[in-house]
């Protein structure tokens, strides 16, 4: 029978029941001895008293509540939420990686160095670029720590009246966010038609205030941006720099290199390109790769290669300095770098292909029922208009909940922000053709249901655990604390 017991654990515990018996104290050594007095407590912790088989049921219950990669499609687009290889795992969990602390000595880290160096050597390959950094704890972060190199390097040429950068209209929210937080004024540009930056307004924004572009390509709306030598073209003639958002690198892999399209600074998102488990906040890593002229403004420590020994080295004057404690989440490195080992150049090349065959097979089958934002053929993912949704009652948040109830996670839904009621679907190249038509399938039988019954979707999820939620109410009266027996 399932345990269908939903209270909390704190409402569970009973007092006494235990799950393990930990030896009484010896009379010998007060604890005192051990544990300084200032650091002991002077009250109980309030924690729940319940048995081993109790704390293994009640949270292989909550897992089982939510959806997640290894047991439902997961379409997320912009946030490739890719299959892990439990290879990686295994991997990272070995003891030389998992039992290392950041505080031990170079010469007791040899072997976690040299797979960081190797890393870092792969990925400048990947990016056709010249140096990398692996410090940056995600994309956000790579972004960061890219332009605050590209405003060292300004500074460093006596160019700080370059203050502007210049980002698509399409772009992810962290790219505007990113060049607030530099100090940097935003200059939009705008998108054509065709879902492509508009090169009469880019043409128009490029001035001699311009420090740099931050570009995403294959783009948020899933287009390669075919244009994008002609662009770098144009920036750097006008002084700035090209930095590229490299969240949407599974499409390309392999197959293009950023650095051969004339881009100068880039970040990877490891969690989404290289099978890192991505979701929950993280740790994720967002490594930094550049060309040789922003190699001085490189985050410190770097990992140096002394003949047959790795070290860290420290003495870079130009680096921008520490941007992440210790030397970034080198579990995501490890796995990272399994995943590049264990595909190879061609494995990962058939990936990126696999991923944009996936992405056009389901567009070509949602095609025929929903309006697609750009009609062509995409990369690894495409963004349906859900506004013809409009008119039958409904919103793209009916539809995405609704899509539970067949148990699939929804898509991203609302970005980006120039598509009106957008669904962003992005099938990764690891599922199976019936995996698609099956959420194909499901996506066209909510559509008739909106159109017979909206009700259906408006009331949706019917079979989640937690049911629509008011998510307005959740953000202004947030009851994160359990204060049941306080
Ligand atoms: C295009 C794009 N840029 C940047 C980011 C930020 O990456 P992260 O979530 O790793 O900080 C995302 C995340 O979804 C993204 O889709």
């Amino acid at each position: 029978m399932k345990d269908t017991d939903d209270r909390l654990i704190f409402e569970k515990s009973s007092p006494g029941r235990r799950t393990g018996q930990l030896p009484p104290p010896d009379p010998k050594m007060p604890i005192e001895t051990l544990i300084p007095g200032k650091f002991l407590r002077e009250t109980e912790p309030r924690l729940p008293e319940v048995s081993e088989l109790e704390v293994v049921r009640h949270y292989v219950r909550l897992s089982q509540k939510t959806f997640s990669i290894d047991t439902n499609f997961y379409p997320l687009g912009s946030c490739t939420m890719k299959y892990n290889p439990k290879i990686n795992e295994k991997v990272a969990a070995l003891p030389g990686f998992a039992q290392i602390h950041p505080h031990q000595p170079p010469e007791q880290a040899q072997g976690v160095l040299e797979v960081m160096h190797e890393l870092q050597r792969y990925l400048a390959e990947i990016a056709g670029m010249d140096a990398v950094t692996l410090q940056p704890a995600a994309g956000a972060q790579g972004e960061l720590t890219g332009i605050l190199m590209i405003k060292a390097y300004l500074h460093d040429r006596k160019q700080s009246d370059r203050v502007q950068v210049l980002i698509p209209d399409s772009a992810h929210g962290t790219n505007p966010a990113t060049c607030a937080l530099a100090g940097f004024k935003v200059v939009s540009v705008k998108s054509d038609p065709r879902g492509a930056i508009d090169l009469a307004d880019l043409r128009a924004k490029l001035s001699d205030k311009t420090a740099a572009m931050m570009v995403t390509n294959p783009s948020t709306l899933g287009l390669f941006e075919e244009q994008i030598a002609r662009i770098t073209d144009l920036v750097h003639q006008a002084g700035g720099q090209m930095y590229l958002d490299g969240a949407n690198m599974n499409a390309i892999q392999a197959v293009a290199r950023p650095g051969d399209f004339g881009i100068d600074v880039m970040h990877f998102n490891l969690h989404k390109t290289f099978s890192t488990p991505h979701g929950g906040g993280g740790p994720g890593a967002g490594p930094v790769a550049c060309k040789r002229h922003l190699e001085p403004f490189l985050p410190i420590p770097r990992i140096a290669r002394e003949g047959q020994r790795f070290a860290l080295d420290g003495n870079h004057p130009r680096s921008i300095g520490r941007v992440k404690s210790f030397f970034g989440n080198v579990g995501m490195h490890v796995r990272c770098y399994a995943y590049i080992r264990a595909h190879g150049a061609a494995g990962l090349r058939a990936n990126a292909e696999n991923a944009v065959l996936n992405a056009n097979y389901l567009m070509a089958r949602l095609k025929k029922h929903f309006k697609v934002h750009v009609d062509r053929p995409c990369m690894h993912e495409f963004v349906l208009n859900g506004s013809p949704f409009r008119k039958l009652g409904v919103h793209t948040l009916d539809v995405a909940k609704r899509l539970l109830d067949y148990g699939f996670h929804p898509p991203t839904i609302y970005f980006p922000l120039i598509v009106p009621e957008c669904l962003m679907i992005e099938p990764t190249e690891s599922e199976s053709r019936e995996t698609l038509d099956a959420f194909a399938d499901a996506l066209i039988r909510i559509l008739d249901e909106a159109k017979r019954d909206p009700k259906i979707l408006l009331e949706a999820p019917h079979t989640m655990p937690v049911r629509r939620v008011n998510e307005v109410k959740a953000s202004r009266e947030p009851i994160v604390r359990w204060t049941g027996n306080a």
